[in-house]
């Protein structure tokens, strides 16, 4: 086994026992070096011959130097200075043989492939709710509306009281509509609640801006309907406002009218029906003639299902801004006396449906890629 070097004493300071000293530790440093290949042996190799305290340097420096007498000090001087560079140079080429290795093999393992073809991100494109709500909103851009938005998390005030709703309406359960847990402590009208439709954001609008107006405001609203193909606890619609002197039924009909030939086609045809809603009076149901089978009930011999053969679909709700919804907004100009106006609310997602034919509103909201794509 071979025996790990140790720093002789010298006997005498002659150049020849000098010359012996230097060969044998020249040649462990040799052997030693050439022995090590990892970063730990490297540490330890340098430890060994360079620590300040007992390596192999201090101890030629304490051995051959400070122990020589007088006469010899100058030559030994020289010897170990020679040494310990040539220790120093050892340790840093054994270090550089490490340790460079290591980078080049850590650059050809991390370095990328530049021919290989790259990792390709399908374009997305817009959601068909998203796109039939632009849609909807070009088509009043294009009349000179703008584009107003609200919360979602509604006070009682804006989603009922302001908009005429009596304080027992039965909008105002909990059968219908979903509030903001723990809120009993609170005056009614500051209950926090889902908005059940975009109609507060009326009230929000004319607070901020003076008349006239037109405006539509797409965005969620939230009932506490179970799923099913037809109904979603959250859902989309977009409500109209306009507001001016002497707006009048005609205005609503004829701007209706052309909404829905903007959007479904020319050949539409569009029918009011009497109806009711607290913040509107008079209020109006609309119906298109059917754009699936053009009105006959019938897509050949098979029954038409979207408006079960009736010929018309029903679209949205209507109707001439109720005075007393203007009463809560007088502050601001909206002087029912001065001012009139029409409102309507629609369902985006139902829009879409009967748009792009899909049997189930559900199929919106799962985020299934297989029925998305079918609209890129
Ligand atoms: N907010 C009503 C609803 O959600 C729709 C509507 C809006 C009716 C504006 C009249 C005027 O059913």
């Amino acid at each position: 086994m071979a025996t790990v070097y140790t720093v002789p004493k010298l006997t005498d300071y002659s150049p020849a026992s000098f010359e012996t000293a230097t060969r044998d530790l020249l040649s462990a440093l040799e052997s030693e070096s050439s022995a090590i290949h990892g970063d730990t042996d490297w540490k330890i190799f340098r430890d060994r011959w360079m620590a300040r305290k007992d390596g192999m340097v201090t101890q030629i420096n304490d051995l051959w130097l400070k122990a020589a007498p007088k006469e010899a000090k100058r030559e030994a001087g020289q010897r170990v200075n020679e040494l310990k560079g040539k220790i120093a140079a050892s340790v840093e080429s054994v270090r550089q043989r490490i340790q460079g290795g290591r980078t080049a093999s850590r650059l050809t393992s991390d370095s990328v492939d530049i021919t290989l073809p790259g990792v390709r991100r399908p374009v997305g494109v817009e959601h068909p709710v998203i796109r039939t709500r632009n849609e909807l909103v070009s088509v009043f851009r294009n009349l000179g509306y703008s584009v107003s938005e609200g919360p979602e998390i509604e006070s009682d005030y804006y989603n009922f009281e302001a908009l005429n709703f009596p304080p027992n309406h039965p909008a105002r359960d909990t059968q219908d509509t979903l509030f903001i847990a723990g809120q009993d402590k609170k005056p009614p009208r500051e209950r926090l609640l889902l908005r059940t439709h975009t109609s507060p954001v009326q009230i929000r609008t004319m607070e901020r801006l003076k008349p006239p107006l037109r405006i539509v405001i797409p965005g969620k609203v939230y009932r506490n309907d179970p799923p099913d193909a037809s109904h979603s606890p959250m859902f989309h619609q977009i409500e109209g406002l306009a507001v001016d002197t002497n707006i009048t039924f005609g205005d609503l009909k004829g701007t209706l009218d052309h909404a829905m030939k903007a959007m479904f086609g020319s050949n539409v045809k569009t029918q009011f029906r009497p109806s009711f809603f607290p913040f509107t009076e008079p209020s109006a149901e609309m119906m298109v003639s059917c754009f699936i089978c053009g009105g006959g009930g019938k897509r050949g011999a098979e029954p038409c299902r979207p408006c079960k053969t009736t010929g018309w679909i029903e679209i949205l709700g209507c109707g001439m801004v109720d005075p007393n919804v203007f009463e809560f907004v007088k502050h601001n100009g909206y002087d029912p006396k001065k001012v009139s106006g029409f409102a309507f609310g629609m369902g985006i997602d139902r829009v879409a449906i009967l748009k792009y034919g899909v049997d189930d509103i559900q199929l919106f909201f799962q985020g299934d890629v297989r029925f998305l794509q079918q609209f890129a």
